[in-house]
């Protein structure tokens, strides 16, 4: 296309973009332009996941602190039992793990009878729920402050190494058996890679994973029109900032900037970039505008920019191959071989056709990594209308793809 499109750039907005994509819908009521991710109300203390969404339902519901080997502080809560059937013995636990720039309140944006968590709470699982470091639970560590740029000097390698692990060795221990576990996007990624370095195997019973993430490529083809009329002076000086905080204003005033481009159409951009999602609820969006997005490290949109640019699932390069060698005693990253993945591994991988951030010929290109694996142990959905926030909050999603996953778990004995 010959447009001079850096991978930074192009991740941070599609990323962003999410939001606005579905604040901006049409069909929605609302206008083109107006951008709830500034005037957030952030005085407001937010009310946790469990007195928020999962007990006024009509849930029980625990919230636990976890703290990882490097001192962080991460919320989890735990539905046990669903609206009837009781607290059978021996339930099968399932853990959710969100995406990036989004918690664990994700799962709860829907009515009962349509949100993941609680769907499959009523279906006699013991349902668990992760908020990885810097969203608004887990923005605690026992020494650093969020307000320390030392608190965010983290990618999604470490959540690989510190959080996933202190999690499921945490909901292992508190009920004694293996897990199920659902990602979606980069909670995918970071399953994937996780069990491609042989970590949590044993304890993991099968995985769905929900548009799932491992290779970027094609994205930035979509984002590369975006990425030439962008402002790479205001994104070269976000990356100076630790705390990635969609709601800040640094972020805020990099989108607005954009989409006042008079050569710039934002609902269409928006649209092309992350994808049309087929079939969002109004109550549902406005809820998840009251609760998202959270913030994240800028050095976790660098990594994941990083893997936009070298199509290929890498450790966090520092840029530097004396930098390198001193993180991992070679001058390249490690490579995360996805090949590796036990291939005896029960899988369940949904995708969608309209997804741009999980754009099809990546997860091509992610199934082409999984050839080895026994067949009758990997489950492929493709969905045509789907893109990417449809899995998490579509309307039809309980039916297309929820009920899918139950029977899934349910074939592992
Ligand atoms: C949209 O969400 C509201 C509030 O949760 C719910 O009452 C309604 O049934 C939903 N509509 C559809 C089509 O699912
Ligand atoms: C960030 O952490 C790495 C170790 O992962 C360390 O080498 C580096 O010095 C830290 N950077 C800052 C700015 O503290
Ligand atoms: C990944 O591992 C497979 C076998 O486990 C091997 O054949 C392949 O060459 C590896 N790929 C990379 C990029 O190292």
């Amino acid at each position: 296309m010959g447009l001079n499109c850096t991978p930074s750039v192009a991740v941070v907005l599609s990323l962003c973009a999410l939001f606005l994509v579905i604040e901006s819908h049409p069909a929605l009521g609302s206008n083109r332009g107006s951008f709830g991710l500034a005037t957030d109300d952030v005085t407001a203390p937010p009310a946790g996941i469990c007195s928020g969404a999962v007990i006024l339902q009509g849930y029980k519901c625990q919230e636990f602190d976890v703290r990882t080997d490097d001192g962080y502080i991460l919320s989890v809560q735990r539905i046990p039992e669903g609206r009837v059937g009781g607290a059978a013995k021996n339930k099968q636990p399932v853990l959710l793990q969100h995406g990036v720039l989004v918690d664990g309140m994700t799962w709860l944006l829907s009515s009962p009878d349509e949100s993941l968590a609680l769907i499959l709470a009523d279906s006699g699982f013991d349902v668990w729920i992760a908020n990885t470091r810097g969203t608004r639970f887990s923005r605690r560590h026992v020494t650093l402050d969020p307000t320390d740029p030392d608190f965010w000097n983290w990618t999604w390698d470490d959540m690989v190494t510190h959080d996933l692990p202190t999690v499921i060795d945490f909901v292992f221990k508190q009920t004694g058996n293996k897990i199920h576990y659902v990602g979606h996007s980069m909670g995918t990624l970071i399953a994937l890679a996780a069990f491609s370095e042989g970590k949590q195997i044993d304890k993991v019973k099968a995985a769905a994973l929900l548009s799932p993430i491992a290779y970027l490529s094609h994205m930035t083809t979509a984002l590369g029109v975006v990425a030439a009329k962008a402002f790479v002076g205001e994104i070269t000086s976000l990356i100076g900032v630790a705390e990635f905080n969609p709601k800040g204003e640094p972020v805020a005033n990099f989108l607005k900037a954009l989409c006042a481009d008079p050569g710039l159409n934002c609902y269409d951009l928006l649209g092309a970039l992350t994808g049309k999602n087929c079939c969002l609820n109004v109550s549902t969006v406005d809820l998840f505008l009251k609760n998202e997005p959270q913030s994240t490290a800028t050095k976790n949109m660098v990594h994941l920019a990083q893997t936009v640019r070298d199509g290929v699932l890498k450790k966090y390069d520092y840029g530097n191959d004396n930098f390198n060698v001193e993180h991992y005693g070679e001058a390249k990253p490690p490579v995360y071989n996805l090949s590796n993945i036990p291939h005896n591994l029960p899988l369940f991988l949904s995708y969608g056709g309209q997804d741009a951030l999980s754009d099809v010929r990546d997860v091509a290109t992610l199934l082409d990594s999984l050839k080895l694996h026994d067949e009758d142990k990997l489950s492929v959905q493709y969905i045509k209308d789907y893109a990417h926030a449809d899995f998490i909050m579509g309307v039809s999603a309980k039916d297309i793809v929820y009920n899918q996953i139950v029977a899934f778990f349910k074939r592992q004995n």
